[in-house]
C-alpha cells in the first residue's frame, strides 16, 4: 500500500509489514481499548486465517490483508449480518474499482469466474455474556498470479489481476474504496438495521437460485437457496417445497 494512504474511515489506521495475522495484532489493540473502527493492514501475514481452522495464503505485497474492530450493540445472534455487510461492501468496492464481476456465495465468499478471490472472516470476544467486540477480518487477493498459488490452492483461488485480464490493482485505492463503503454500509445498518444490507446482499449473491447440499442431523440432502433469513441465514427450500433456514457450516454449493 502506497505510504500516502489517505481514508475518509473514522478509526485509526495501523499499517504494518509483517505479521502472523492482522486478526490477532486488532484484538491485541481491541483488548487495550481501541475504539471502533481501529483497522490493522499488514504487508503480508505469515500465519493468515481462514474459517474452519485453514490457512489463509497471504503474500507479501500481493493482497489487502485487513482486520477491523467493531464494537456494535448486538446480540450474539446477530453478527452473521455484520459478515454479510463486509461481503457487500468489499464486492461493491471490487466491481466499481476494478470492473471484476465479482459475486457473494453465502455465506461470506466472493468468487469470480468461479473461483475464490476475497474471504470474510468475523470473530466475536464475549463479555458478561454478551458481545465485547467483533474482529472483521478481510482478505482480498488482488494481483496474485497463478504462479503465486501453492498447488494445493491452483483452481481454488483467482485474484483481481487475473480476473481483469491482467491487469494489476492499486490496491490503496481499492482498500479506501472499501472502507468508504464499509462505513457507509455500517452507518445505514445502524440506522435502519438488517433490510437494506439483506437486498443488498440478495443482488450481489451467486447462491441464490443454486442448488446446495444442506448437512441436517438425519445426512446430506440437497435443496435449493431462496433468500436470507432476518438473522443471515440462508433460506433453503427442499424437494417437497418446506423453507427452512441454515446456519453457515451446514450448507455447501453443489
Ligand atoms: C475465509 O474465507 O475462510 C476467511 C479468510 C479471511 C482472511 C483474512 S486476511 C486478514 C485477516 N487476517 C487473517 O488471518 N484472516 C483474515
Amino acid at each position: 500500500l502506497r505510504e500516502d494512504f489517505v481514508s475518509g474511515w473514522p478509526g485509526e489506521i495501523v499499517r504494518m509489514n509483517r505479521v502472523a495475522s492482522t486478526q490477532e495484532e486488532a484484538k491485541k489493540l481491541a483488548e487495550i481499548g481501541a475504539p471502533e473502527g481501529t483497522t490493522v493492514m499488514a504487508e503480508e501475514q505469515t500465519g493468515g486465517r481462514g474459517r474452519m481452522g485453514r490457512k489463509w495464503h497471504s503474500p507479501h505485497g500481493k493482497g489487502i490483508w485487513m482486520s477491523l474492530v467493531l464494537r456494535p450493540e448486538l446480540p450474539l445472534a446477530l453478527t452473521p449480518q455484520l459478515t454479510l455487510l463486509a461481503g457487500v461492501a468489499v464486492c461493491t468496492a471490487i466491481r466499481e474499482v476494478t470492473g471484476v464481476p465479482a459475486g457473494i456465495k453465502w455465506p461470506n465468499d466472493l468468487l469470480a469466474g468461479g473461483r475464490k478471490i476475497c474471504g470474510i472472516l468475523l470473530e466475536s470476544s464475549l463479555r458478561e455474556g454478551g458481545l465485547h467486540y467483533c474482529i472483521a477480518g478481510i482478505g482480498i487477493a488482488a494481483n496474485l498470479t497463478e504462479a503465486d498459488y501453492p498447488e494445493e490452492l491452483k483452481g481454488i483461488g483467482t485474484s483481481l489481476l487475473i480476473e481483469g485480464g491482467g491487469i494489476p490493482v492499486d490496491r490503496t485505492r481499492l482498500a479506501e474504496a472499501v472502507l468508504e463503503e464499509l462505513e457507509y454500509l455500517y452507518a445505514l445498518y445502524q440506522e435502519r438495521g438488517f433490510q437494506p444490507v439483506k437486498e443488498l446482499w440478495e443482488s450481489m449473491s451467486v447462491t441464490l437460485g443454486r442448488q446446495v447440499s444442506v448437512n441436517t442431523p438425519q445426512g446430506r440432502t440437497e435443496a435449493t437457496a431462496v433468500g436470507l433469513d432476518d438473522n443471515g441465514g440462508l433460506l433453503v427450500r427442499s424437494g417437497t417445497g418446506g423453507i427452512t433456514s441454515v446456519l453457515s457450516g451446514e450448507v455447501e454449493m453443489i
